[in-house]
Order: structure tokens, then C-alpha cells, then sequence
């Protein structure tokens, strides 16, 4: 893919910001910046849309907390058509991390995950997710 060139005219204030967004994501230039921030909002335009996406939803949590598997899988089974597939590791004693790999509309995906992270116990959780074309 060819690279084109073009300037950029910034506040004092957002030249400092994008500067900052380089130092904190190690980004090797600004042109890096700005190319996740392209990309960052194309993700919202997936979800804004509700477009056919795939994903990976990721899970931390205490395994030891009341009901906490069994409400991750009532959930799960009541999405079951967006889920392919899912992985779930035992870090140490307590901690869990399951990956969910998903598929379909954004904004049920979405839903799926808001779920998900509001059972009492979960520690993180994050979905990422992609256009399928
Ligand atoms: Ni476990």
C-alpha cells in the first residue's frame, strides 16, 4: 500500500496530547498515533452500525466467588449463537481467565459483554473485535 504525506495543523494543547498518546502506547512516530486513532474509531463505527464482527472476549476472575461459574455459563448458553468457541485457563489457585471468541452483530456482542462484566467478582473484561471483511 502506497504512503502519502500530508500536513497537519494542531492546537499547542492537542499537538501535546497526540505527543503523550505516542510516549504511552510506544508508538515509534505520530503517524503510528494517528493510524490507531483512525482504526480506534472505525471499532465504533462497527459498533454504532451494529456490523458483523469477530472477536475475543476477555474474562479475569476469582473462581472461589459465589456463583460466579455458574452465572459465566447461564449467560454463555443464553448467547450461544454468537460464541465459537471458548478457552479457559487456571492461572493460579484463585484466578481464572477465559477467552470467548465470538461472531456476529456488534451490538449484541456488546451486550453479551456488558453482561458478563457486571457478574459480582469478575475482575476485567474487555471484548475486542474486528469487521469480518
Ligand atoms: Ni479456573
Amino acid at each position: 500500500m502506497s504512503v502519502k504525506r500530508f500536513g497537519v495543523s494542531l492546537e499547542e494543547e492537542l499537538l501535546d496530547r497526540l505527543d503523550r498518546l505516542v510516549k504511552d502506547n510506544q508508538f515509534p512516530n505520530r503517524s503510528q498515533a494517528i493510524r490507531f486513532l483512525i482504526k480506534q474509531n472505525e471499532v465504533e463505527d462497527l459498533w454504532k452500525g451494529d456490523m458483523e464482527v469477530a472477536g475475543a472476549l476477555v474474562l479475569m476472575y476469582n473462581h472461589h466467588k459465589r456463583d460466579i461459574q455458574k452465572q459465566m455459563t447461564s449467560i454463555q448458553h443464553d448467547y450461544h449463537c454468537l460464541i465459537l468457541s471458548s478457552q479457559h485457563i487456571h492461572l493460579d489457585h484463585d484466578m481464572c481467565l477465559e477467552t470467548i471468541t465470538v461472531k456476529g452483530k456488534a451490538g449484541k456482542l456488546l451486550k453479551l459483554t456488558d453482561k458478563l462484566k457486571a457478574i459480582k467478582g469478575i475482575q476485567h473484561g474487555e471484548l475486542v473485535m474486528s469487521s469480518t471483511h
